[in-house]
């Protein structure tokens, strides 16, 4: 093989992405230097984070240029070598981008055993979107049981382990999901309490469903969604409560405040009469302790104490509407891409 392909980003959409931003190209096929590896790409990973580095503003990361490859974490076999950790034929879960291959430094890639979960289980809830709920809840969840925690996009790879390792710690879990289906599975699957369907509902229809799966107020709250389900749970938060802020995909495309107009005064008040703590989470701050997270963790998936939902799209063609419909709850479960049979 000389040639691989690659999806790059053809222009900066405004609001929700299309068609037109991504561009699929053919380019010549890398060969690893000093200390690297070259991968075929079995399975890519679709996360939330993609629409933010569409953008061309400040954060904790670079935009993607215009004609740059979209950025993905994916899985897949080494075919090259130049790094003594890896072989020809090991697998291994690394940043490829959106690609069918890639070349990444050996010392940046995470070796994958393939006895511990079949390998698309490597981007999702053994991998980044499920270390992100570990990291959160172990390093500022300060589980007690008895108490009750809400997090929306329930039954995604973030949300369920949220969810799962809170009712492991004894809590009542509430999920937040769009749609009949996925509350089903939230309670069925990954054994949520109760879940609330947050489609067509606004802050205050969110607080009052909420209110009533909640008879004892909310005392950790995983923020992933923002909007309306932010503007539900803020006046329902009991004094010391924990508000980990890991994600807020209500206003990704750049929507309007849907809070109901929850005033910042209000909601700074509410943080001192609570003595509420507020933290931020970015996974990357955490990434040492992924090794305890896989010792934790991946025994519990084998065994099927943990439960995961995959939703697969085929071919690397598909990935941009894939992704265009996660943005949108497309997705029931973690959306990855299989690329190949590597
Ligand atoms: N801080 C970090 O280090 C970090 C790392 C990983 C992920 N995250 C964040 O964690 C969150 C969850 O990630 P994930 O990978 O587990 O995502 P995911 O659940 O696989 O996919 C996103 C889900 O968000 C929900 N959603 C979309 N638009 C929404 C809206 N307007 N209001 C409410 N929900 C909406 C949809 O679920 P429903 O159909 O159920 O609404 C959709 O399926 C995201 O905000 C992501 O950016 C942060």
């Amino acid at each position: 093989m000389t040639k691989m392909n690659r999806i790059v980003l053809a222009s900066r959409p405004t609001g929700a992405p299309q068609d037109e931003n991504f561009r699929l190209e053919t380019a010549e096929m890398p060969e690893p230097g000093e200390g690297e590896i070259l991968v075929q790409v079995a399975y890519m990973s679709l996360d939330p984070y993609m629409r933010g580095r569409m953008d061309d503003v400040k954060s904790y990361a670079q935009p993607v240029p215009i004609g740059g490859t979209m950025e993905a974490g994916g899985i897949g076999k080494v075919l090259k070598s130049n790094h003594p950790n890896f072989a020809p034929g090991d697998y291994a879960v690394g940043r490829f981008g959106w690609a069918d291959h890639g070349v990444i430094k050996g010392d940046l890639a995470f070796k994958w055993d393939p006895d511990m979960a079949p390998l698309s289980a490597g981007l999702g809830v053994l991998g980044m979107p499920g270390f992100t709920a570990w990291a959160g809840i172990t390093a500022y969840g300060k589980l007690k049981e008895g108490e009750t925690l809400v997090v929306g996009a329930a039954t995604g790879p973030v949300g369920s382990m949220v969810g799962q390792l809170a009712k492991q710690a004894g809590l009542r879990a509430i999920g937040v999901a769009g749609g009949a289906e996925k509350c089903r599975m939230a309670v069925e699957t990954f054994g949520f309490d109760a879940c609330i369907d947050h489609r067509g509902k606004d802050a205050r229809a969110m607080r009052d469903a909420l209110a009533a799966e909640c008879p004892k107020g909310i005392d950790v709250y995983f923020e992933n969604v923002g909007g309306p389900t932010l503007g539900g749970v803020l006046p329902l938060m009991n004094l010391h409560g924990r508000i980990i802020v890991c994600g807020m995909i209500a206003w990704y495309n750049g929507a309007e405040d849907e809070t109901a107009g929850f005033p910042t005064g209000k909601l700074w008040r509410m943080i001192l009469v609570n003595r509420l703590t507020v933290q931020g989470l970015l996974q990357t701050d955490h990434v040492a302790r992924f090794p305890e997270f896989i010792k934790e963790v991946a025994p519990k998936v084998k065994s099927g104490e943990i439960a995961y939902v995959e939703d697969v799209a085929e071919g690397l063609e598909n990935a941009p509407k894939a992704f265009m419909s996660l943005l949108k709850g497309g997705n029931t479960g973690k959306q990855v891409v299989k690329i190949s049979d590597a």
